[in-house]
């Protein structure tokens, strides 16, 4: 079994990063973890006090030399971004820097301290309008149609290059819809569970509000399922050369579904603004979670509806 001695984790302030930790000290109690976030978009309060933390930014060569010389992580977690795509359709220089810039860096580091797996946070967008349904990795080549996506997939070309052409092994992880615990909805960026839940629990915070007919599907996934996927990607014993995997539940679940299933379990109505739909948005998303099932032995453990009611009890903790 692998048991490292140190990890790093960049982005462990965020909601995804913040979950890894949790669930990573729990199985690996005897690993250090080592992170790294400047709290661009993460929270001080999601940090974890096991974490030996620096405060700053991946695109600050010195302080990444010294994390890695002082501290030798055999394995990396990369998940900090910035990662909202309207974010990055109004600064793609700033989301460029960080999300390409950042993760270039980041690689070097590792090749440079002979770090033994770089595994990678990417995501759905790069498929851009996918146009197989469930979409499969080979048969759907990158289409990106955001700053964010096209740095997104330059991040996972890069993995795939210092794999091949510089012997640092590394997997790219695409997440499709993530939802959980640590994810608010009070930001123009949240996605359409947090948004919902905040609207519900704090409405000072947020208004609710609907785009289209509500009949738009999405593979929306519970946060554990990705860190599971990363703790897999790391156990793993083959060489997995830059490998692209779909990350999701593999389910498709229709945005009036979700609804439904709020109203049901927070026992309150969802009032919602009904808005035209988004120009140029999808109409459905779902993975196809074959390749990471056979290459990592990947099976999501929490399905839609244990995730809504874990979160919802995650915002009624928050409430008080
Ligand atoms: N949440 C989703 O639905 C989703 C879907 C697909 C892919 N992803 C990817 O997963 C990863 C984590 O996403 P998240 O939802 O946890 O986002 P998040 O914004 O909550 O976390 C990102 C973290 O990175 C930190 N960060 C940003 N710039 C930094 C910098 N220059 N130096 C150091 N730290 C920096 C932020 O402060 C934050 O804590 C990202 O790479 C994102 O692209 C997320």
């Amino acid at each position: 079994m692998t048991n490292p001695k140190t990890v790093l984790v960049t982005g462990c302030a965020g909601f995804i990063g913040s979950n890894f930790v949790q669930q990573f000290k729990n199985q690996y109690p005897k690993t250090k973890i080592i992170g790294i976030d400047n709290f661009s978009t993460g929270r001080k309060d999601a940090l974890d006090s096991s974490v030996i933390f620096y405060r700053g930014s991946i695109l600050d060569a010195k302080l990444l030399d010294k994390i890695f010389f002082t501290h030798k992580p055999e394995y990396v977690f990369h998940f900090a971004a910035l990662p909202r795509v309207s974010y990055s359709v109004e600064h793609p220089r700033q989301t460029s820097e960080v999300n390409i810039l950042g993760t270039v860096a980041l690689l070097e580091m590792s090749k440079k301290y002979k770090v033994k797996r770089f595994i990678y946070s990417s995501t759905s967008a790069v498929y851009g309008n996918a146009k197989q349904l469930p979409t499969k990795e080979s048969e759907n080549h990158p289409d990106p149609k955001s700053p964010y996506a096209i740095q997104k997939c330059a991040g996972e070309y890069f993995c795939k290059l210092f794999s091949e052409l510089l012997g640092l092994d590394t997997v790219c992880l695409r997440y499709f819809n993530i939802f959980g615990p640590g994810q608010y909805g009070d930001s123009p960026y949240s996605t359409v569970v947090s948004a919902w839940l905040e609207a519900i629990y704090f409405p000072k915070n947020k208004k609710a509000f609907i785009e289209g007919d509500g009949n738009q599907s999405r593979d929306f996934s519970y946060v554990d399922n990705i860190v599971l996927a990363n703790i897999l990607a790391m156990e793993s014993k083959k060489d997995l050369g830059g490998e692209i995997l779909n990350i999701s539940d593999g389910c498709k679940i229709t945005i009036n579904k979700i609804k439904k299933l709020i109203e049901k379990y927070t026992h309150q109505e969802l009032i919602l603004e009904k808005r035209p739909s988004r120009l140029g948005d999808v109409r459905r998303t779902q993975a196809d979670i074959v390749k990471a099932k056979k290459l990592l032995g990947y099976n999501p453990q929490v399905n839609f509806e244990e995730g809504i009611k874990k979160t919802i009890q995650w915002f009624e903790l928050r409430k008080i």
